[in-house]
């Protein structure tokens, strides 16, 4: 087994999916209104929040254990650890807001994340008491402990991502698949008005799913898998989202502007794959732009 294999067993261990759910729960309900748990999904910034704000505390933390080193420079790394230790709050928060809209896997993996976070957390404070009290000595071993966990939380952090892949756009993947020919969507008539239809696009060997939404003349289609994990956007539905029509994900409820396949409502944070569309005696034919032609 590789090093961060142990990771992959440790997220198939179900003992404690009650208390997660129920932690889950807890943290939805905490991290409202919507467009909070928006900002803190990073909609705004089209990306994911969490790791650019995890930035802070691991930096400033690291930069804080290579200070330590220097007497003259240890002054400094005191600051630097305060300013880790005020940044992990908000990093917190947007990582418990995409924690709780994820899969099984990922949920428990990113419960060892979050308790190591809580644990370096706790050593770093506890640094800056010694500090305080003329303890220099017993601050840095405890930096340098809490320095420990939290690279160990960032390796996890990364498993989570890379391995798991919580953190990727999952229409990627298909859009990747996908050859740039013209998918017939058929006769415009038979695409039910106002809501997701499932069409199939010729893959590289395999079939990929297109939703298809029809108002009117009009047709708008995306890759249908969602950004956010995957979920089948064809049995979601159209909904009024902030004003705009927009295609909403089954799974999570994030809602996708038609026009442009923004996000209007997490928890995703990148626009969903859309297609370009055109019309032929009556009938619709979408591709993805030529961006995504396979080499
Ligand atoms: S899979 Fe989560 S919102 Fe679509």
């Amino acid at each position: 087994m590789s090093l961060l294999g142990v990771l992959d067993r440790l997220s198939e261990v179900s003992k404690f999916d009650e208390q997660l759910e129920a932690a889950r729960t807890a943290v939805s309900g905490l991290l409202r209104p919507q467009a909070f748990k928006d900002l803190l999904h990073g909609r705004w910034l089209g990306h994911p929040l969490h790791p650019v704000l995890a930035m802070v505390p691991v930096g400033t933390w690291a930069s804080a254990g290579i200070l330590d080193l220097l007497p003259p420079a240890r002054p400094a790394a005191t600051v630097l650890i305060g300013t880790g230790v005020a940044a992990s709050l908000p990093a917190a928060m947007a990582g418990a807001a995409d924690w709780s809209e994820q899969d099984k896997d990922v949920t428990r993996l990113g419960a060892v994340h979050a308790a190591t976070n809580v644990a370096a957390l706790g050593l770093y404070v506890g640094s800056m008491v010694a500090r305080a009290k003329g303890r220099g000595g017993l601050g840095r071993a405890l930096a340098y402990g809490g320095l420990g966990l939290v690279t160990g939380s960032a390796a996890i952090g990364g498993h989570m991502s890379y391995a798991q892949a919580s953190g990727m756009n999952h229409a990627v993947p298909m859009a990747r698949q996908m050859t740039t020919d013209w998918i017939d969507l058929g006769p415009l008539d038979d695409l039910p008005e106002g809501r997701p239809t499932l069409r199939t696009g010729e893959g590289q060997g395999t079939p990929i799913a297109v939703a298809a939404v029809r108002r009117g003349p009009r047709v708008d289609a995306f890759i249908g898998a969602c950004s956010h994990v995957g979920g089948p956007l064809a049995d979601g539905e159209v909904e009024d989202v902030r004003g705009r029509a927009c295609l909403v994900c089954p799974w999570h409820g994030s809602a996708f502007d038609l026009e442009n396949g923004q996000p209007r409502r997490g928890p995703a944070a990148v626009a969903q794959e859309k297609m370009e569309v055109r019309y032929e005696a009556g009938r619709a034919f979408a591709r993805l732009p030529q961006r995504h032609e396979p080499k």
